[in-house]
């Protein structure tokens, strides 16, 4: 009697990346801090995080230039892990939809930066990307209350957009927190970003506010990022917010 073969056990490796997420606090590393000339293996490195962190800068809405494009789509291809692109760049509305196009897992532009960030953020959803909006430090999060379902993140920065391995401004936590509320009151599915000076000392501050997920450059790629990359697991999940 023939027996039919049962179909082989899988045994392709549990994800330890998004999507699926380690857990409900992503830990996002900025390439802004790795070396460039070696992006592939710096990408490689930070495998065990939930998204990379692309900083895109044009020199005119902040002042400090990093990558375009052509970049971009490169890390695309390479990466283990999905793209968190963060447009730090002026006329959004006309550039930001090509990060969407090449594949981009989430991208972010600057609400400073937008002339119709309802309209911007449909079509980044239409392509198939997370939309996400960004409030540098100056910037009254109150008229972006009434549109965040248009919205799958809200970036809080917490130093002046432009470079890496400023301080942690804690005075941004109120503004934070109001978003939380919001987010809370609304019964919205909308991740909380903070981006700058992030650090296992000041990633617990920005939890307890309602941040769900973490930027961090100078504080990944100035040790063992997989180690580090914990340590800042460890230090978010040990103050949530309530
Ligand atoms: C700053 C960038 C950040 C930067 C953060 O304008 O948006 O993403 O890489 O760097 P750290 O974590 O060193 O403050
Ligand atoms: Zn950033």
């Amino acid at each position: 009697m023939l027996s039919i073969p049962l179909a082989p056990i899988s045994l392709a490796p549990i994800p330890t990346a998004y999507p699926g997420g380690v857990t409900d606090q992503r830990i996002n590393p900025s390439i802004l801090s790795a070396d460039f000339v070696n992006l592939q293996s710096e990408l490689e490195a930070i495998a065990s995080a939930d998204l990379v962190h692309v900083d895109v800068m044009d020199n005119h809405f902040v002042p400090n230039l990093t990558m375009g494009p052509p970049i971009v789509e490169r890390i695309q291809a390479v990466s283990p892990i999905p793209l968190d692109v963060h447009l730090m760049i002026s006329d959004a509305d006309r550039w930001a939809p090509g990060y969407a196009e090449l594949g981009a897992y989430s991208v972010t532009f600057h609400a400073e930066a937008a002339a119709e960030p309802v309209k911007l953020a449909r079509r980044l959803r239409e392509i198939g990307a997370r939309a996400g909006i960004a409030l540098k430090p100056g910037t009254d999060p109150e008229p972006y209350l009434e549109i965040l379902p248009e919205f799958d993140q809200v970036l809080v920065m917490t130093v002046e957009p432009g470079f890496g391995g400023q301080s942690f401004m804690a005075d941004m936590m109120p503004k934070l927190r109001r978003f939380a509320e919001a987010k809370r009151a609304s019964g919205l599915d909308l991740w909380l970003q903070v981006d700058g000076g992030i650090s296992v000392d000041t990633i617990g501050i920005a939890a307890e506010a309602g941040a769900d997920t973490f930027v961090a450059g100078s504080a990944v790629y100035g040790g063992v990022p997989e180690e580090r990359i914990a340590d800042l697991r460890t230090a978010a999940a040990a103050h949530r917010h309530a």
